[in-house]
């Protein structure tokens, strides 16, 4: 008796947050019609090396790219911009480069705090808070409720992130909510919108560098994205190179495991994004 009251009370709980989430992405609408690309930013080190030049030169460089993808990407239909800025294994890099690209996140979400303003950006940044310096929590924090109205694109800025990590605690705020009561398609349904209300199903996944791998980034979210790989080091990547990316994205057919004549049907009903028009100007 006191079991099932239990159980329809977890069960409650775990609709409940699946309409708030419902909720919470329907006031984001515009930015669902819109692709979700999300970038793995390697090889500024070794575009630093080329140059004989010390590997903070490469980030501070990379920043420059960052400024130039974010700039153009609400031009070519993406919505919803995922940087992968640090992992929470990069910490096991020197102490000197780690206070570097940490120092090079809080400068940029200062300096651009209005600018993204002004651009209709809204910031967010994903991954742990609870081990980063003061200074970049709080530009964190600033920046994200000085850009919150920002409708036209939604810059998301992983820090410290981890994909198990993140699936490791959307699996606890799941398992708070359904204990005892989750089938386990409801299960799934939870869980994917902890993870997601986060950081969103990834149409396009890019990644700089020549490397081949997905480093711990958006595994979940990832799981139909579209991979590109470019041998294009990230400090030198530019617009031509994300509307590169996207065309050859434009070309692919997703059937999200369907077949090609259900295409519009499949696509519609997994991500709720209508395809978009084709985009010229592949290289
Ligand atoms: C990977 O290149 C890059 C990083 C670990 C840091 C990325 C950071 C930035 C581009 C600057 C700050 C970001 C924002 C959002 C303002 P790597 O050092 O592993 O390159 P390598 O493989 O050539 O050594």
């Amino acid at each position: 008796m006191e079991s099932s009251g239990a159980n329809r009370a977890s069960a409650d709980f775990a609709v409940q947050s699946i309409n708030a989430v419902d909720k919470s992405f329907a006031a984001q609408s515009d930015q669902r019609d819109r692709l979700h690309v999300a970038i793995i930013m390697d090889g500024n080190g070794r575009w630093a090396a080329r140059r004989g030049l010390p590997r903070v030169a490469g980030h501070r460089a990379g920043v420059a790219a960052v400024r130039r993808v974010v700039e153009h990407a609400p031009q070519l239909g993406i919505g919803r911009l995922t940087l992968y800025a640090f992992s929470s294994d990069n910490w096991r890099r020197p102490a000197f480069e780690v206070r570097s690209v940490l120092a090079l996140i809080a400068a940029y979400l200062r300096l651009e705090r209005q600018p993204l303003r002004e651009a209709g950006a809204r910031l967010e940044a994903i991954g742990r808070r609870d081990r980063l310096p003061r200074k970049l929590l709080r530009s964190i924090e600033e920046t994200e409720a000085a850009t919150a109205g920002g409708r036209r694109m939604h810059l998301c800025v992983a820090v410290d992130y981890s994909s198990r990590d993140a699936i490791a605690r959307a699996v606890v705020r799941a398992a708070r909510g359904l204990s005892g009561s989750g089938t386990p398609e409801l299960v799934r349904r939870v869980l994917a919108e902890a993870l997601t209300a986060e950081s969103g199903d990834v149409d396009l996944l890019i990644r700089t560098g020549g490397e081949q791998r997905l480093s711990d980034f958006l595994l979940w979210e990832s799981a139909y994205a579209e991979l590109v790989f470019t041998d294009v080091m990230w400090p030198d990547f530019g617009a031509a190179d994300l509307e590169f990316a996207v065309a050859e994205f434009r070309r692919r057919d997703r059937r999200f495991g369907g077949l090609a004549e259900q295409r519009s049907i499949v696509s519609v009903q997994c991500s709720g994004k209508p395809e978009g028009p084709a985009i010229g100007g592949a290289r």
